[in-house]
């Protein structure tokens, strides 16, 4: 295909103003997939992405599109994630095209992840076409919100184009649009091969696939390659382009965009950003590399019982296979025995990955609070990662500790600013910026990620009514006066409790953590002290009296099958808690104890 009639392009927005219906549209309009094989959101390819409306792995798509000018244009769409936790899938995928359309749903405006995703794209060296979606609504503001994205964001709006994904206006606009106001690639056609390895997964059918966007050179099946950063050796067996199910093809040349598999056994054999050439005539120097994504919340995954250790190794072995973005290791608790420490690109990622585990694999699981990894400072010199605030050291051998501090935006209605500043005032946060757009503020707060992972993001939705829109990159590591409090029960530690605090507010969490693990814990036939502790100083207390009555009682004399009925029922409330010495603990106590409202 001619360079000139290329267009590569991703669509940014918010999460919910229109991303996957436009791109639905744009696919439908062109005829890429017939009518009848049309499914609502189409690209969001996994049950959970569809149920939540998020989408998660980068998927693309190529659409044939015959313009106005009378040629006929191929259009390659990648799919970016909407989400703060992917946000380096977005920048992987965003070096792969020239271009972007930011879609903005024109009843709500700019929100915080529309400005991140724009400042990716700009970064990226993206031409931008401003969309804005939604305008058969009857509360859309096109022309409010073309102000606020030439005031929030600072590009030219005046050419923005109107639509509505959902009924299909003015998507014939979108499509000339993005032929006459995106740039084709550049490439040499006769230059040694030379693509980005900008993703790849696992097919069941077809083992690694992998995607790439031609920079020079031409592949074609059959093709001895070359991975520059691992220096792996593969032949082609397959190349095709997505449209979006794969659809053979001779050969990809420059700016083309497509996918290979060659035999690779499994995803994390391959390196998203690595530079892929042929063998025998390489090209002379690799892309800029890109870095992993580093976990940054880590949490304990166990099975609810404990026969099931076996079949959960199974599943997130499963799942490593098509997501080299998550680590485990093995970890053993006293309080909750065999299972996984497991490490996530952010909450959501958690979220998803251990959704998958209980839906697609039947797994009940008990999932322990994030936390975030710490740098310990050692009196020797050396300089430790702490994933699990079980394993923290003694503090006699710890100078000093270093925690990951964040930049985070959130845009919010004016109403709601007090509160969202008293929130980021308790999370130990400090202001970094404060502007307004309207009668919108955009905050910028310094906050520690460990006040963040938890459960600021739900605390932020309940005080702003659901109006707040965060985002947030990371800033640095930086020292603070932290340590661990550890919760005993009945006198002994419960290791899959502690957590790692800031000293000034050691106490109140403390106490806080005693009530509700109080109200958490079932009474017992004895008394159970329930205690915060730093070091061997107690600074919390509280006490479970000791049940009085029976009450097994109540079922004597009843009918055989109730009495049966309540058994199980006692049975299936049994595996639900688990066993600490004497005393039996709910697996719901592990997350609610935590929670700070
Ligand atoms: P993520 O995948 O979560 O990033 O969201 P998205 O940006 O892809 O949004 P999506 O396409 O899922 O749309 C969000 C919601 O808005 C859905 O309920 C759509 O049906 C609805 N929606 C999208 N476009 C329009 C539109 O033009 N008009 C109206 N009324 N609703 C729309």
């Amino acid at each position: 295909t001619e360079l000139a009639q290329i267009r590569n392009f991703s669509i940014v927005a918010h999460i919910d103003h229109g991303k996957s219906t436009l791109a639905d549209r744009l696919i439908q309009l062109t005829g890429t997939v017939a009518e009848r094989d049309m499914k609502s959101q189409l690209l969001d390819s996994m049950d959970i992405e569809r149920e939540r409306g998020i989408t998660i792995k980068a998927n693309t798509v190529r659409i044939e599109y015959p313009a106005k000018d009378g040629k006929t244009y191929i259009l390659n769409l990648i799919d970016t994630p909407g989400h703060v936790d992917f946000a380096y899938e977005v920048s992987r995928s965003m070096r792969a095209v020239e271009g972007s359309l930011l879609v903005v749903d024109a009843t709500q405006g700019v929100e915080a992840q529309t400005l991140a995703n724009a400042y990716q794209a700009i970064d990226a060296d993206h031409e931008l076409v401003p969309v804005l979606n939604k305008i058969d609504l009857p509360a859309s503001e096109p022309e409010k919100v073309k102000a606020e994205i030439e005031d929030v964001i600072g590009i030219d709006a005046s050419q923005a184009v109107p639509i509505s994904a959902k009924t299909g206006i003015g998507i014939p606009d979108v499509l000339e649009a993005i032929v006459a106001r995106l740039p084709s690639p550049k490439g040499d056609r006769s230059a040694p091969l030379k693509a980005m390895l900008v993703d790849s997964w696992y097919d069941p059918y077809l083992g690694v696939v992998v995607m790439i966007r031609v920079m020079d050179g031409v592949i074609k099946k059959g093709d001895r390659i070359k991975m520059m950063q691992t220096g792996a050796l593969y032949g082609v067996d397959k190349l095709a382009v997505l449209k979006p199910q794969m659809v053979d093809i001779a050969e990809l040349g420059p700016g083309e965009i497509g996918v290979f598999t060659a035999s690779i056994k499994q995803v994390r054999d391959t390196r998203v950003g690595d530079t892929i050439t042929h063998e025998k005539k390489p090209c002379d120097k690799a892309l800029p590399g890109f870095k992993p994504a580093q976990p940054v919340v880590f949490c304990g995954l166990f099975p609810v019982d404990a026969a099931d250790f076996e079949a959960l190794r199974d599943a997130i072995e499963k799942l490593a296979l098509n997501d080299a973005s998550f680590s485990y290791e093995m970890e053993t608790s006293a309080a909750l025995g065999f299972g996984f420490r497991m490490g996530f690109l952010g909450l959501l990622h958690l979220e998803v990955v251990r959704d998958r585990l209980e839906r697609e694999y039947d797994l009940d699981l008990i999932t322990t609070a994030p936390s975030v990894v710490f740098k310990l400072h050692m009196r020797d010199g050396e300089v430790r990662e702490l994933h699990n605030p079980a394993d923290m050291p003694d503090l006699t051998y710890v100078d000093h500790i270093e925690e990951p501090r964040i930049k985070a935006t959130i845009m919010v209605p004016d109403d709601y600013l007090g509160d969202v500043l008293k929130l980021c005032q308790d999370r130990r946060g400090i202001q970094m910026d404060l502007t307004y757009a309207g009668s919108r503020a955009m905050v910028v707060y310094d906050l520690p990620l460990a006040e963040v992972v938890f459960d600021f993001y739900d605390r932020l939705k309940s005080v702003t009514k659901g109006y707040a829109s965060f985002d947030y990159q990371m800033l640095e590591y930086r020292e603070d006066n932290l340590v661990k409090m550890s919760i005993l029960v009945n006198d002994e530690p419960v290791d899959a409790l502690s957590i790692m605090v800031h000293r000034d507010r050691a106490e109140s969490r403390g106490r806080v953590m005693c009530e509700k693990l109080k109200e958490l814990i079932p009474r017992h036939m004895f008394k159970i002290p329930v205690q915060a502790a730093i070091g061997g100083r107690v600074i919390a207390r509280e006490t479970i009296a000791a049940m009085r009555k029976d009450v097994t009682a109540k079922c004597y004399g009843g009918d055989v099958t109730r009495k049966k009925k309540l058994l199980e029922k006692q049975k299936a409330g049994k595996k639900k808690m688990r066993q600490f010495g004497k005393v039996e603990i709910p697996q719901s106590a592990f997350i609610s104890a935590l929670k700070m409202d």
